[in-house]
C-alpha cells in the first residue's frame, strides 16, 4: 500500500502535528505500507482563483505544486491529512489544498482510496476539525477510516504525547492499511459517499455545457 500524507503546518516536520503524524505513519509502515509526506507550508499550493478551468478541462490553471501533489495522491492508495487546529478549523494551508480540489470533488476522483485525519491543538476542539477533514475526504470519494488528535496543553511536559495518544495514532495507521487490504466499505461512509455522488451527478448534468470535462467524466462512469 502506498500512502501520501499532507502535513499542513508552517512548522513543517518540526511541529506538533508532524510528531503525531509520525506515529500514524509508523503504525502504517509496520503493516508494510510505503509512505510519503508532503509538507504544505503555504507558499507551494496557492488559493483557488474560482476560474472553473478544472471543471472545464480537468486540470488547474495555476502553475504551482497542486497538480503534482494531486498526481501523487492519484497514484496512492491512502491519504492522510494532518493539520493544526487554526481558529476551530484546518490551517489555511490545508484549506487552500481543499479548495483547489473543487474539480476532484465534482468527479470524486479519489474514489477507492482510504483516508485518515490527524489534528493537534493548543486547547482542544479537535473533533470539529477531524470531522471537517473526514467530510472532505468523503466528498473526494475516499473512505475515512478514523482520526487521531492531541490537545497539546493536556500532554505531559517534556514528552510530546501521552502513551494513550501514541497508541491510538499507531492503531490508526494500522487500521488504514487493514481497511485497504480488506477493501472495507464502512456502511455509514458508503451512505454519505453515495448521497454525495448523486448530488455531483445532478450538478454536473445541470452544467453539462459549461463543464465538458466533468460531464464526460461522469458520462463514462454513470450514464450522466
Ligand atoms: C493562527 C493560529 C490559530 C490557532 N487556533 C487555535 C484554536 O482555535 N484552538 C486551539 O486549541 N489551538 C489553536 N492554535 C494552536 C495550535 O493548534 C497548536 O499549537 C498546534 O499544535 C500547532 O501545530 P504545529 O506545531 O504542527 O503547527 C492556533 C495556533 C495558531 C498559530
Amino acid at each position: 500500500m502506498k500512502i501520501s500524507s499532507l502535513l499542513a503546518s508552517p512548522h513543517g516536520l518540526k511541529g506538533n502535528t508532524a510528531g503525531l503524524l509520525r506515529h500514524v505513519l509508523d503504525g502504517a509502515q509496520a503493516e508494510g505500507a510505503r509512505t510519503e509526506t508532503i509538507v504544505l507550508k503555504g507558499d507551494t499550493i496557492l488559493p483557488c482563483l474560482g476560474c472553473d478551468t478544472c471543471h472545464k478541462k480537468g486540470r488547474c490553471a495555476r502553475k504551482d505544486d497542486f497538480e503534482p501533489v494531486k498526481e501523487k495522491i492519484m497514484e496512492s492508495d491512502g491519504l492522510v491529512l494532518a493539520s493544526p487546529n487554526y481558529i476551530f478549523n484546518v490551517s489555511a494551508q490545508l484549506k487552500a489544498f481543499m479548495d483547489r480540489c473543487c474539480g476532484v470533488i465534482h468527479c470524486m476522483s479519489f474514489w477507492g482510496k482510504y483516508g485518515a485525519s490527524v489534528v493537534t491543538s493548543g486547547g482542544g476542539g479537535d473533533e470539529a476539525v477531524t470531522q471537517y477533514i473526514d467530510r472532505f475526504l468523503i466528498t473526494t470519494g475516499a473512505l475515512p477510516v478514523g482520526s487521531v488528535s492531541a490537545t497539546m496543553s493536556l500532554m505531559p511536559p517534556g514528552d510530546l504525547f501521552t502513551e494513550e495518544v501514541r497508541t491510538s495514532a499507531r492503531a490508526l495507521g494500522k487500521r488504514l492499511v487493514e481497511a485497504w487490504r480488506a477493501g472495507a466499505v464502512p456502511p455509514e461512509a458508503e451512505k454519505s459517499r453515495g448521497e454525495f455522488r448523486e448530488r455531483m451527478l445532478a450538478l454536473v448534468r445541470y452544467r453539462a455545457e459549461e463543464w465538458p470535462y466533468e460531464f464526460q467524466h461522469w458520462k463514462e462512469r454513470a450514464r450522466a
